[in-house]
């Protein structure tokens, strides 16, 4: 299925919109073990991305069990399954957060992304495409599992986000995932993000005992420490809030930890060429899809 053949079918995609490339970082935050903190990582890295001027798009490509609007306190009246059944327009579905943070939200019940026809390829190409001139990041919010769609979304992003906690299924489920991401979709690369630690040395300890057992059954996918997030009173309160802890309580601790991180993806250099293309990450999404059935 030819990408450019699909945008030609839109009569609303510009030629300028197709021919420009701005690059575009895309990182997906997965975790294999469901409860780890996925949304609300990506949700304050998404907030805190915005905060610093960065133009950011938080998606929410949990389309079993979506909650970012939730967590945002956002009331979108169309979602994602809107766009690509064709009951909406691109604007419609998009919701702005604080700091002018983009979030493309899902809804829970929505079938499996596996089941999308071409036709709805085509409003989620389009939702990419004409959003393309005016992001630096696009942050990728997965489901728990190592499903089809899970997998997907990482391979067609730039950067996989890990998260794991102390939980004995959380190391073996994230390891699992990165098998699978390494072995049979060509990830080479992952960044490991610690949540709900209680002290400063528990996320270390955790990545080094992932890192380990990656090392030595899969040679050839490398780990890298982005940093752990404190268990965190004030990311639960801020939760309840339906704000993220990075605005509720900026100065707690998980509030904190997650603007470090925040700093540290800030400063990935920008990705060159097609592959930084928001449009690249829709071709890679669909030929990923139809390699996979
Ligand atoms: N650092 C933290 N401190 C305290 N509570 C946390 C922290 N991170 C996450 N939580 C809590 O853990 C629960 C699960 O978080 P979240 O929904 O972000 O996980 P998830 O990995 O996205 O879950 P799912 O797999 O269901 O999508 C939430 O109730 C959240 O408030
Ligand atoms: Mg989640």
């Amino acid at each position: 299925m030819s990408l450019d053949h699909l945008l030609q079918t839109n009569p609303r995609t510009t030629p300028a919109a197709v021919g420009s490339f701005h690059p575009v970082r895309v990182i997906a935050v997965t975790g294999g073990k469901g409860g780890v903190g996925k949304t609300n990582l990506s949700v304050n890295l998404a907030s805190a991305l915005a905060a610093m001027g960065k133009r950011t798009l938080l998606m929410d490509a949990d389309l079993g069990l979506a909650n970012v609007d939730v967590l945002l306190g956002l009331s979108p009246r169309f979602t994602l399954a809107d766009l690509v059944a064709g009951r909406c327009q691109l604007d419609e579905v998009i919701v702005e957060g604080p700091d002018g943070l983009l979030v493309v939200p899902a809804s829970s019940g929505f079938r499996h992304m596996a089941e999308l026809s071409p036709a709805e390829h085509i409003g989620l190409v389009n939702v990419f495409s004409e959003l393309q001139r005016a992001l630096d990041v696009m942050i990728v919010d997965t489901a728990a599992g190592i499903t089809d769609s899970v997998l997907t979304f990482c391979q067609a992003a730039q950067d996989t986000l890990v998260v794991v906690c102390d939980e004995p299924a959380s190391i073996t489920d994230a390891y699992a995932l990165i098998k699978v991401l390494s072995r049979e979709r060509g990830v080479d690369r992952v960044h490991v993000v610690a949540n709900m630690v209680r002290d400063p040395n528990e996320g270390r300890r955790l990545y080094e005992k992932l890192a380990r057992v990656c090392e030595r059954f899969l040679g050839d996918v490398a780990l890298h420490y982005l940093g752990a997030v404190p268990q965190d009173d004030w990311l639960r309160r801020a939760v309840q809030r339906q704000q993220p802890v990075v605005k509720a309580y900026p100065g707690s601790p998980s509030a904190r930890a997650i603007n470090e991180i925040s700093r540290i993806a800030a400063r990935w250099q920008p990705p060159t060429g097609a592959r930084g293309n928001v449009e690249f990450f829709v071709e890679r999404l669909i030929s990923a899809r139809s390699m996979a059935i």
